[in-house]
């Protein structure tokens, strides 16, 4: 790892001689591609259907394609609890009923559900919401009754029925259709939330949109749905690869994860986001800063609601090595600085905080070391997991210490280690744990080492697709 950072920031230093002309594409780079994407992305800017249904007459009119677990259901190995269809249904329908709802006018609301992408749902989801509509299309008003409501949204999930899955007893959605071209009652499944503000809340006279979400510059969500984080327990987790994700630090948390790493360029002036290039306007500020900091104040402290002693390791993978990258990343920091949120070196002690800012790539150690240019001592390094012998990391300059799995550790093409493998782990972790460091694996063959990793000591798992990090127990 360490030698080809070295060739790396030669290779960028000879090309590139201004620092903050658009740096060379480091094709050299190990990039591990994620197998799955957690939710397809074109879910995330669906709207509920208009009433483009077929002329059915008190039946299911269309499915949906984004599949929700019916049931509640338990995950993390029976420590954690996600909702389920029919508990958002009752939930909606309860709050509805008695409303009227006028001809050609809608009642809607979104609320969190369990997104299983199809699969295993105690093993494979994320967060996600399910919108639901009332649309009446009849001249006359319609007035909601919740038993009626929870019949008819209830079609979509009923067992053996057209929205149904066998395999894993979940349901697409979709439109149940009340008379003929009469009342559509709509439940889509979506990742984000909507634009409108009907989370948990009815509303009425208008359709519901997911909230746009991108990888360029704009805030990743807006409105930021809070209280949908509340009861997140948090699991060893680490989000990688967050370039690829529509809103990382969204991503990482509905999943629970306790870090995510933030690869950051100093290009013209601001220091932006992008693996093998600066992605220009998206940057580190907006998307982690910011949000981290407006979901801090919410939670009075915590990232975590349901574990305020929970710290988030922030690991910002600095891609150029120019000195005003970290001064970059000191700046951005400000807000949460400000606010008391950062850990930081106190008389020669960590004090952890809400937030621990971890610097790696082509960061420079001897600054972070001396602490110059981090005036309040709150950056610390990203050690060397393979090479913790001597006295260079310390809990006074590191919190995490890091190593590629293929180089450190060797192959694994299944969960089956070799002994000589366990015994390399269990060495990395215990010179980790001694110096008070927190140990992490990137470029894993695969996120079926978790369990023997995490069974090992090893205290963040890297992960590539979030909706896997269901089956991983919630932290005690
Ligand atoms: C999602 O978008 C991809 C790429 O734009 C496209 O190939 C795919 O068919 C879309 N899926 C759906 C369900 O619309
Ligand atoms: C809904 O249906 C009505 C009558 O069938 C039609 O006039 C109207 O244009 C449709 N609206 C949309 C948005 O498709
Ligand atoms: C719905 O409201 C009616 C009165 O409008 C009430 O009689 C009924 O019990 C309510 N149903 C539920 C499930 O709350």
């Amino acid at each position: 790892m360490r030698i080809v950072f070295g060739l790396l920031i030669v290779g960028v230093a000879l090309a590139s001689p201004i620092a903050q002309d658009w740096p060379v594409p480091r094709t050299a780079y190990p990039v591990y591609r994620p197998v799955y994407r957690p939710v397809a992305s074109n879910s995330t800017v669906s709207s509920i259907p208009s009433n483009k249904t077929a002329l059915v007459t008190d039946a299911i009119s269309s499915c949906s394609s984004t599949w929700m677990t019916i049931s509640d259901v338990t995950i993390g190995g029976g420590t954690d609890h996600r909702t389920g269809f029919t508990t958002a249904v009752s939930k909606f329908c309860d709050m509805a009923n008695g409303s009227t709802v006028q001809s050609q006018d809608y009642l809607s609301m979104a609320t969190e559900v369990f997104l299983n992408s199809g699969k295993d749902p105690s093993k494979y989801g994320l967060l996600g919401y399910v919108y639901f509509e009332i649309h009446n299309k009849l001249s006359s008003s319609h007035t909601v009754d919740a038993t009626s409501c929870k019949k008819y949204l209830g079609t979509l999930s009923e067992v053996g029925g057209q929205c149904y899955g066998t395999t894993n007893g979940d349901t697409k959605g979709g439109t149940y259709q009340v008379g003929t071209n009469g009342v559509s009652y709509h439940a889509l499944g979506n990742s984000v939330p909507p634009k409108q503000n009907a989370l948990n809340k009815l509303l009425s006279t208008t359709v519901l949109a997911a909230q746009s979400v991108n990888k360029g510059s704009s805030a990743p969500l807006n409105p930021w749905p809070l209280d949908s984080l509340n009861s997140v327990l948090p699991t060893p987790c680490h989000s990688h690869n967050d370039y690829d994700r529509d809103i990382p630090v969204f991503e990482a948390l509905s999943a629970g994860c306790i870090g995510m790493e933030a690869d950051v360029w100093l290009f013209a002036g601001d220091l932006v986001l992008g693996h093998i290039l600066p992605t220009p306007g998206r940057t580190f500020q907006a998307q982690y800063v910011n949000p981290l900091k407006t979901i801090i104040d919410h939670n009075g402290g915590s990232v975590y609601k349901s574990r305020p002693s929970q710290t988030l390791v922030l690991l910002v993978d600095f891609k150029t090595s120019d000195a005003g990258t970290l001064d970059a990343v000191v700046t951005a920091l400000e807000p949460l600085r400000q606010a008391g949120y950062l850990s930081r070196l106190e008389g020669g002690v960590l004090v952890k905080r809400a937030v621990t800012v971890v610097a790696s790539g082509s960061a420079p150690f001897d600054r972070i070391n001396n602490g110059d240019g981090i005036p309040d001592r709150d950056v610390f390094y990203d050690a060397n997991l393979g090479a913790l012998g001597g006295s260079t990391y310390t809990s006074q300059n590191s919190y995490v210490a890091s190593a590629d799995f293929q180089d450190a550790v060797g192959e694994a093409k299944t969960a089956i280690l070799t002994s000589a493998q366990m015994d390399t782990i269990a060495n990395h972790v215990s010179q980790a744990h001694e110096k008070g460091l927190v140990a992490r694996y990137w470029n894993l063959p695969g996120e079926y080492l978790w369990e023997p990793l995490e069974a090992l000591g090893v205290d963040l798992l890297n992960a590539d697709d979030l909706s896997n990090t269901a089956r991983v127990p919630r932290l005690q």
